[in-house]
């Protein structure tokens, strides 16, 4: 039996933008939010090293005008520069919030919030580094997942937690609310709202070496895509630097902000070679691809496909790389850096205050995602709002990162762009009724997972197995859809994922229960991650250029006259349904990109 929820305004995940809008929606009207995961464990909680805001606490000069520079640089000019300028100063005041809701930031000695250097962040316009980035160690997600909770549960959001989302409801043009299965008991519920905002975070296990969580399978991306909506500049996925080598787990660029350098097999701070005046703290996709072309030209370890990252106190003090040129200790920095030492440690056995760190490219996050505009209003592929639909964080693609995301501005992204949706759904809220739920909304899709469900295999071979499909989707990308890219190796993707797809129609599962079928549940996160790396994948081959995260060894250049746009992409197979869209039955779009006082230039760095 399928359970009926109304509320004004539902939000669909629950990290930093989601809690962020839930809170300001719910000081306006009836709030919900439905997480896959119990709230707290959102992905959120995993970033590590800081929120950018020019509050200039450290004295250095800095201002948000040099932010939003900064945040438009770092993205090749791809970011729209209304929203980059938003990004800048709401950063400040959004910080303030946090900082008054209890978020407990390092402090200076006389009680400000403590600020460190990240990648790509300067002042005066490229001059120098700059002290920006907000931190409570390297567990600053973590803290603001906590305290916006708190907030989200003292003003009584009502939380369905465990709960997966699997279709968007519309009506005509107007989303109407969603599709949700209670993980624990299978139960089937409707959830009808005026406003929706989906703020599931990214989908970076479409590739094999990730520093995402298991969960972050862009389902309810997923599902906008599926219903025809367009999804916006999918090609641009950023490869954090320093992943632990072979898995993939992030490494805080908080650690290059205390100094910490990068080491390759002859023993040289090669990044001196590829960005003179900022070194190790250059942006991410530029230093992603000097490791790779280290890596590639046998400079790796032992010749090996890894580099090092070394924090240790002897080396940051033998290079002067730390904040100022200034000697650093094993105290300080096992104070700032407390959980990435620990993860060395315990993944990989060795202390890396004694020790350099093997480190690979890994894959990090989407710039791209669902279009918005900068009240988190999702737009068509004409640019008009879609009534009663919103999104923010990851998923959604503003665009504020363009090509490449600076460090620490993700978390920025949360709270400016979740507050100004959560504001936003309050206001439409209050002016709209209901738009009726069209009938029996929910049967396509549970139709859909039914017959998932009674796939079951008979024996060990029958079928198609959901691990084996997932292996072969993430070994492809992860090789052809990479930090470099050629034509080549993309078709060889294109080609991959289309015959996955048709492999998919004959997977079977071991379990037809209801209670907690996470069997099924996977084989349905599969179907939704094969759609979107499609996306990917194809965006990729069609942009002809290399810009920012997207660095193709075919087109070098950036190529500002033919591709200075994003890229839109949609399902037009006719049908509106949530099921897999099957392979190639898509369109591309494009749109303009809003510039304004910065007009691109060579990126120098
Ligand atoms: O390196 C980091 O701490 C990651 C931060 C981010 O992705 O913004």
């Amino acid at each position: 039996m399928t359970k009926f929820h109304q509320f004004d305004a539902v939000i669909v995940g629950a990290g930093g933008a989601g809690l962020m809008a839930a809170l300001h929606a719910s000081k306006g009207c009836n709030t919900a939010v439905i997480s896959k995961l119990y709230p707290t464990r959102s992905h959120t909680g995993a970033a590590q090293g800081g929120i950018a805001a020019a509050l200039n606490n450290m004295g250095d000069g800095d201002s948000w005008e040099f932010h939003m520079f900064d945040t438009v640089k770092g993205g090749d000019y791809l970011a729209d520069q209304d929203s980059a300028e938003i990004l800048a100063k709401d950063a400040i005041d959004a910080i303030i919030e946090l900082e008054h809701m209890g978020l407990p930031f390092d402090r200076t000695p006389d009680g400000r919030i403590d600020q460190r250097r990240f990648g790509g962040h300067t002042a005066n316009f490229g001059e120098r580094l700059v002290m920006r980035s907000c931190k409570a160690a390297d567990r600053t997600g973590h803290m603001i997942l906590q305290t916006l909770y708190q907030q989200c549960i003292k003003q009584k959001v009502r939380f369905f937690d465990e709960f997966f989302m699997v279709d968007l409801l519309m009506n005509g043009n107007t989303c109407v609310g969603c599709v949700a299965i209670e993980i624990a008991t299978g139960e089937v519920h409707v959830f009808h709202s005026k406003a929706l905002m989906i703020a599931s975070g990214g989908f970076g296990k479409i590739f094999k070496v990730t520093s995402n969580a298991v969960s972050l399978t862009g389902d309810p991306v997923a599902a906008v895509y599926r219903r025809g909506l367009p999804l916006e500049d999918m090609e641009f996925f950023q490869f954090h630097p320093t992943g632990i080598y072979k898995l993939g787990i992030l490494l805080s660029e908080a650690a290059r902000g205390e100094g910490s350098v990068l080491i390759n097999g002859k023993g040289e701070r090669f990044m001196e070679q590829y960005a003179p005046s900022v070194k190790d703290l250059a942006p991410r996709d530029l230093i992603s691809r000097s490791i790779m072309s280290e890596i590639r030209a046998g400079r790796g370890i032992d010749g090996k496909d890894y580099v090092y990252m070394d924090f240790r106190p002897e080396t940051i003090n033998k290079f002067k790389s730390g904040p100022g040129g200034k000697e650093v200790t094993r105290e300080h920095l096992e104070k700032s850096l407390p959980e990435i030492i620990e993860f060395v440690r315990v993944y990989m056995g060795i202390d890396p205050m004694e020790h350099p760190v093997p480190i690979q490219p890994t894959a990090h996050y989407a710039m791209g995602g669902i279009p918005t505009d900068n009240e988190a209003r999702v737009l068509d592929a004409n640019e008009k709002v879609i009534p009663g639909l919103y999104s923010a964080g990851e998923c959604a693609c503003v665009s504020v990162h363009g090509a490449n995301r600076l460090g620490t501005n993700s978390l920025v992204d949360l709270v400016v762009f979740g507050r100004r949706g959560g504001k936003e759904m309050v206001e439409y809220a209050k002016k709209t009724d209901f738009t009726a739920l069209p009938k029996n909304s929910e049967a396509q899709v549970v139709a859909e997972l039914e017959s998932l469900r009674n796939r079951v295999r008979k024996d060990p071979k029958d079928g198609e197995r959901v691990s084996t499909l997932r292996t072969a989707m993430q070994d492809t990308m992860q090789l052809n859809v990479s930090v470099y890219r050629t034509a080549e190796s993309m078709a060889k993707a294109v080609a991959d994922l289309a015959e996955l797809k048709a492999r998919y129609a004959n997977v079977k599962i071991d379990d037809s229960g209801k209670i907690f079928n996470t069997d099924l549940l996977e084989a349905f996160e599969l179907g939704c991650m094969l759609d979107l790396a499609e996306c990917v994948a194809r965006t990729a081959l069609a942009r002809q250029e290399s810009r920012g995260g997207h660095a193709r060894e075919d087109f070098p250049n950036r190529d500002d006259k033919k591709w200075l746009k994003h890229s839109l992409i949609w399902r037009n197979d006719g049908a509106s349904n949530a099921s897999l869209v099957p392979h190639g039955k898509y369109q591309f779009g494009e749109r303009p990109v809003r510039l304004g006082r910065f007009e691109p230039k060579e990126r120098k760095y």
